[in-house]
Parts: structure tokens; C-alpha cells; sequence
């Protein structure tokens, strides 16, 4: 059967990871979580206590890139042999991670593993610049959006479940979080965040989780049937 690359791009919280790994599950695909990939990034930075450097010494920072070892084994994200999955949706990564994706020696590491990850297709990939800049071609692009109060919500929920009582952030503030991301994704001159001309546009402010995944299994099926 013929194999595709599905991208989903989006705006924060939009819903784009969890449909997208519901998405390949369905399709006995891989998923592929590239924000995943900028947050483990970005706790690493955060640990090392480098930030100010990262932004200062390409020389370094090139090191660092260098030095760092990225696995994304279904829903996980490794960082250097440890598995950081549970630290990275933070409100602190989340403060740090549109900053650290926009310097230009990160996102040629993460393009060249992403290429990689995606070269024998069957890969549902997630992320703002996979239909416009990894996967230009890919046979199915999908670019999701909601609007902010719903994503502030449904962000609040996560968070909240997680942590098991209120997050530290209050719903106002995860909604002008989200926006402030938004806006420095889109603004940044290397892969902006950008919907591809030839997306699919799937708002998902009033839909449940199953319709959006049912919505992106029909297209990638009768993509697939073609
Ligand atoms: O899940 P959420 O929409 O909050 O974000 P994410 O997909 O985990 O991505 C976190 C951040 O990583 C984004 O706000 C971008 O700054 C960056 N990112 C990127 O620059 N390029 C990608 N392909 C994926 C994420």
C-alpha cells in the first residue's frame, strides 16, 4: 500500500499532537512530534543554565547541537539517553522554547533528524514548518487552528490534570501565553509559522478530538486510495 507524509502544522494548543498521534495509531503510522524536539531542547538549555549563552556564541551553542542526542520513540521524547517526556510541558519551557527554535543552528539540526525520520514515509509529523519547509511535498497537509479562549482551556485542563490541582498559571495568562508564542513563531524570519497554500484547514474550536482525527484519517485515506 502506498505510503504518505502527513504534516500537521498549527497554532499552540490547537490539538495538533494529540490528533496526530491518534492519526498514526489508526494508520499504523509513525508519529513524529517535532515541538517535542524544541522543549527537550530547550530544558537541556534551561538546565545547563546556558541560555543567555545559546543566543551569544554560535560557536558554542553549534558544540551543544553537536553534543545532544535526540530519540522520539512513540509518544517520548529522549534527550541524551534520558527520557524527558514528563518535563517538558511546562509553563517555563513554554516561556523559552519559541526563542530557542528561532536561532538558525537549531533548526538545520532539527530539520536534517526530522528528513530523516520521515525519508521512508508512513510518518503523521507535527509541528509550525513541516508542510512549508521539512516536508514541502508531503501528499496530505493539514494546518489547525482554534480560537484562543479554546486553546487557553483546553491547555489549562491538560495542565491541570498533570499537575493534579491548579496550575500556576491562570486561564488569562495561559491565553496571552499562547498568543505571545504565536505571535513569536510567526514572526521569526527562518521557518515561520505559516499555513502552506495547499493545507487543509481544520478549525477545531467546536470539535470533539475523534471528529478532528476521523477528519484527517478520511483525507489521508482517500489520499492513500489514490
Ligand atoms: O503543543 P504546542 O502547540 O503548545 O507546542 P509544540 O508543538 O510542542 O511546540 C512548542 C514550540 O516549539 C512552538 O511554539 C515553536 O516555537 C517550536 N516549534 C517550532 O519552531 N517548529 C516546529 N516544527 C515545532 C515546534
Amino acid at each position: 500500500m502506498k505510503k504518505i507524509i502527513i504534516a500537521i502544522d498549527g497554532v499552540a494548543a490547537s490539538g495538533k499532537s494529540t490528533t496526530a498521534k491518534h492519526v498514526a495509531r489508526k494508520l499504523k503510522y509513525t508519529y513524529i512530534d517535532t515541538g517535542a524536539m524544541y522543549r527537550a531542547l530547550t530544558l537541556k538549555v534551561l538546565r545547563l543554565g546556558l541560555m543567555d549563552m545559546v543566543f551569544s556564541d554560535t560557536a558554542a551553542l553549534q558544540k551543544l547541537l553537536a553534543e545532544t542526542k535526540f530519540v522520539l520513540e512513540g509518544d517520548a521524547v529522549w534527550i541524551d539517553g534520558e527520557n524527558v517526556s514528563g518535563h517538558i510541558r511546562t509553563t517555563e519551557i513554554a516561556a523559552y522554547v519559541s526563542k530557542i527554535s528561532s536561532l538558525k543552528p537549531v533548526r538545520e539540526k532539527l530539520a536534517v533528524l526530522q528528513k530523516e525520520m520521515g525519508q521512508h514515509k508512513g510518518v503523521v509529523m507535527d509541528g509550525r514548518d513541516i508542510g512549508t519547509t521539512i516536508f514541502p511535498n508531503a501528499e496530505l497537509k493539514i494546518f489547525m487552528t482554534a480560537n484562543a479562549r479554546e486553546r487557553a482551556l483546553r491547555r489549562y485542563a491538560e495542565l491541570k490534570e498533570k499537575s493534579s490541582g491548579d496550575p500556576e498559571l491562570s486561564l488569562d495568562e495561559l491565553e496571552a501565553d499562547i498568543l505571545r508564542r504565536d505571535a513569536e513563531d510567526a514572526r521569526r524570519p527562518l521557518s515561520p509559522l505559516r499555513q502552506p497554500d495547499d493545507a487543509i484547514v481544520l478549525d477545531t474550536s467546536s470539535l470533539s478530538i475523534e471528529k478532528q482525527v476521523e477528519f484527517i484519517y478520511t483525507a489521508a485515506v482517500k489520499v492513500i486510495g489514490e
